[in-house]
């Protein structure tokens, strides 16, 4: 059960544990854990020393809290999110942005790697994410209110901070980076979309679909925390790609497309 002192308890170790307090917090989604190479003076703290942590279900995927400067900027970067389909509850799949904003941090750059429902889009390509849809038919905020991290009733009307995505379109641009934007849907899964609720979600708006993400975007806002969130795009949703889908294809696809994300992210960094 994750209540105020058990999340607390754990900002308390991690916190101790911090080479810098940070500013700007990462979760590094599939194909972005180049980024983890840029740091400079790291500190790595393994999740599994933090109380009230939920263990970890995917072995060689353990997560870790670095904490360190890249481009200059002190940030902590999460590899190895925890998911609601490894059967947590999403108090628990958010319990890493709670401790991210009790250590310090301001802004939330959230990353993913996605299905493509968007007709433009090709594998490979970054979408900037504008928006989402939740449909886990649950929130990481049902259960009793804890005041001193935010309302009972957020505003979600700009999820996505604006002044932060007019910020990553003039990097995009500058640099030659091909950033397309659109609505991300986060489905519970583990099992990809079958064609008919891929149908389904364009219908309602979404331009790309994963399994992540928008628990901790929702949980950050709680916090008052800036948020900015960028989707890989390492397949064509199901019914659009030609191709069954494939976990180690989108993996394998994460990681050639990732470098480039990296490079993006690194120089965006100093400039938000
Ligand atoms: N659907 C859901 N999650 C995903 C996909 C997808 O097509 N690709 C990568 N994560």
């Amino acid at each position: 059960m994750i209540t105020k002192e058990t999340v607390e308890r754990a900002a308390g170790v991690l916190k101790d544990r911090l080479f810098k307090k940070p500013r700007i917090g990462i979760v590094l989604g599939s194909g972005l854990s180049g980024l983890a190479e840029l740091l400079d003076n790291a500190s790595a703290i393994p999740t599994s020393d933090l109380p009230h942590y939920p263990p970890s279900t995917v072995k060689g995927h353990e997560g870790v809290f670095l904490n360190g400067q890249i481009a200059g900027v002190d940030v902590l970067l999460l590899k190895g999110r925890i998911h609601a389909y490894e059967g947590l509850e999403l108090s628990q799949v958010v319990l890493p942005i709670r401790l991210m904003a009790l250590c310090g941090v301001e802004t939330l750059i959230l990353t993913n790697a996605a299905g493509g429902l968007n007709a433009v889009f090709n594998p490979g390509e970054v979408m900037l994410i504008e928006d989402h849809l939740n449909l886990h038919h649950a929130s990481p905020l049902c259960g009793p209110n804890v005041d001193d991290w935010g309302p009972r009733f957020p505003d979600m009307s700009e999820v996505y901070s604006k002044k932060l995505r007019s910020e990553a379109e003039k990097v995009a641009q500058e640099t030659g980076f091909l950033l397309r934007a659109g609505v991300y849907a986060s489905c519970p899964g583990p099992q990809y979309e079958t064609p008919a609720e891929i149908r389904m979600l364009a219908g309602l708006g979404a331009d790309a679909v994963g399994m992540s993400t928008v628990p901790e975007a929702i949980v950050a806002r709680h916090m008052g925390l800036d948020v900015l969130g960028f989707s890989l795009i390492s397949n064509l949703a199901a019914g659009i790609s030609p191709t069954p889908l494939d976990h180690n294809e989108v993996v394998q696809a994460g990681l050639a497309a990732g470098p480039r994300l990296v490079a993006y992210l690194t120089a965006l960094l100093s400039r938000i």
